[in-house]
């Protein structure tokens, strides 16, 4: 690019800008008190790990190893890769810090960037944010009903539209081979019926055409068997005592058989969370069990279930239903003034005070006139302006009401202080 030219953000990602983060921040305060009236703890991995950890975590086989991992070598020559999910990095933080050996479940949460090389579409990025969590060390269905109901409750909380609750069950490891040699016949049945990626994909990873958005490949998966219709018995009880808490719990869902997501790991409990009010990229999270992923990474064999909810669907879904009323990032209780530039470095020394005593102030750094000053004071909401003036003097003016007063800078100090102890 030559110089002189504009630079935009890379292609699927975005600039967050001050009133965007307030929006953020809320969810990341709501989901934090909720998170840790559950005993959750915050954790933060790398953004970026050894290529191999995705490979063996998510799978060979799936979309986002295949084809969407922002991989490359370092100056070391080693192969890293911006992660693309937090869960594979969570378990290998789990048995990097020997978690097993303290009470189970081990219940962590987190929010952080991902990375996937996707087509970019109205909530579909190549940098997005997730929030989620992993209770990691309980096999017990109430632990997958738990975290279900916290990715209910805060969808709640939040004020999500138009949502709504599917759960399924993938069966353990066993029970999915031999359905999986089903459904391969299945497929090749109707091999001419199906897509070409579908087709392409029999062999090495058959239940990702319940996925398939191709008309005629998902007539043929109507008549398909579904999984869920084949678990064995251990994985049938665990599932309906997982649905028998939810109807305890008081929480709406459905059952849906074809219910896959696109990462290796998930075992028995399946699930996420639509929003109608959003297009093709409708899902605001999901998650499900993944009883045998610490053990593929090398850790001993514990049983675990988390989600992850995608920020950035959030935001568009409660945009959807917003006032357009915005907060403002900006702000400030004081304004100070200087009636000549030559008081600049008093209101300098003053602004720095008045913050000191817990209070936001704002002064002039724009070189404007007293008259533009006090538009400025109006634009940033000030309750007070307080004016400097050459002789050293200086005037305590209240927004509202425009009453003016004289007074020592100490002095007006101490009543903004006070005013404070209310609610300026
Ligand atoms: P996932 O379904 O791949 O699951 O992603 C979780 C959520 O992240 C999705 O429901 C969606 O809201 C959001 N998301 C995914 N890709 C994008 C994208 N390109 N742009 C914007 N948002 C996106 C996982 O990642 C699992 N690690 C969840 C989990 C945790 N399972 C067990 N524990």
């Amino acid at each position: 690019m030559g110089a002189g030219q504009k630079i935009k953000a890379p292609r699927g990602t975005e600039d967050i800008l001050p009133e965007a983060w307030l929006r953020r921040r809320r969810i990341e305060i709501e989901a934090e008190a909720l998170f840790s009236r559950a005993g959750y703890g915050r954790i933060g991995t790398p953004v970026f790990e050894d290529t191999d950890l995705f490979a063996r975590g998510v799978g060979e086989d799936t979309d986002i190893v295949q084809k969407e991992m922002f991989t490359f070598e370092d100056l070391g020559g080693r192969s890293v890769t911006l992660r693309p999910e937090g869960t594979a990095a969570i378990c290998r933080a789990y048995v990097e810090h020997g978690m097993h050996k303290l009470p189970q479940p081990v219940r962590l949460w987190y929010q952080g960037d991902f990375f996937r090389y996707e087509a970019p579409q109205a909530g579909r990025y190549r940098q997005f944010t997730q929030l989620g969590l992993e209770a990691i060390g309980s096999d017990l269905p109430e632990a997958d009903a738990e975290a279900i109901s916290l990715l209910d409750e805060l969808v709640r909380t939040l004020g999500v539209p138009g949502v709504r609750l599917a759960i399924g069950s993938i069966g353990s490891a066993d029970s999915r081979a031999a359905y999986r040699r089903e459904l391969q016949e299945h497929l090749r049945k109707h091999e001419q019926e199906l897509a070409h990626e579908v087709r392409e994909r029999i062999a090495t990873n058959p239940l990702r055409a319940f996925d398939s958005k191709d008309e005629s490949t998902r007539a043929v998966m109507e008549a398909a068997p579904k999984l869920v219709d084949r678990l064995d018995d251990a994985d049938a009880e665990h599932f309906e005592a997982v649905k028998g808490h939810l109807d305890a719990l008081g929480i709406d869902y459905e059952v849906d058989p074809t219910l896959v997501r696109g990462l290796d790991y998930y075992t028995r409990t399946v699930f996420a969370i639509k929003c109608d009010r959003l297009g093709a990229q409708s899902e605001i999270g999901g998650g499900g069990r993944f009883d045998g992923l610490i053990a593929e990474l090398g850790g001993p064999q514990v049983p675990a279930i988390g989600w992850a909810m995608g920020i950035e669907r959030v935001l568009l879904a409660l945009e959807s239903e917003s006032d357009g009323r915005e907060a403002s990032a900006q702000g400030a209780d004081v304004f100070v003034a200087v009636a000549d530039p030559d008081e600049r470095k008093r209101a300098l020394v003053f602004v720095h005070e008045v913050r000191r005593k817990g209070l936001s102030c704002e002064m002039d750094l724009a070189g404007r006139g007293l008259k533009g000053q006090f538009k400025q004071a109006d634009r940033v909401g000030a309750t007070y302006t307080v004016i400097l003036e050459p002789d050293g003097g200086a005037q305590l003016k209240e927004m509202s009401s425009g009453e003016q007063a004289e007074l020592d800078t100490g002095a007006i100090l101490d009543r903004l202080v006070s005013e404070a102890g209310g609610e300026l």
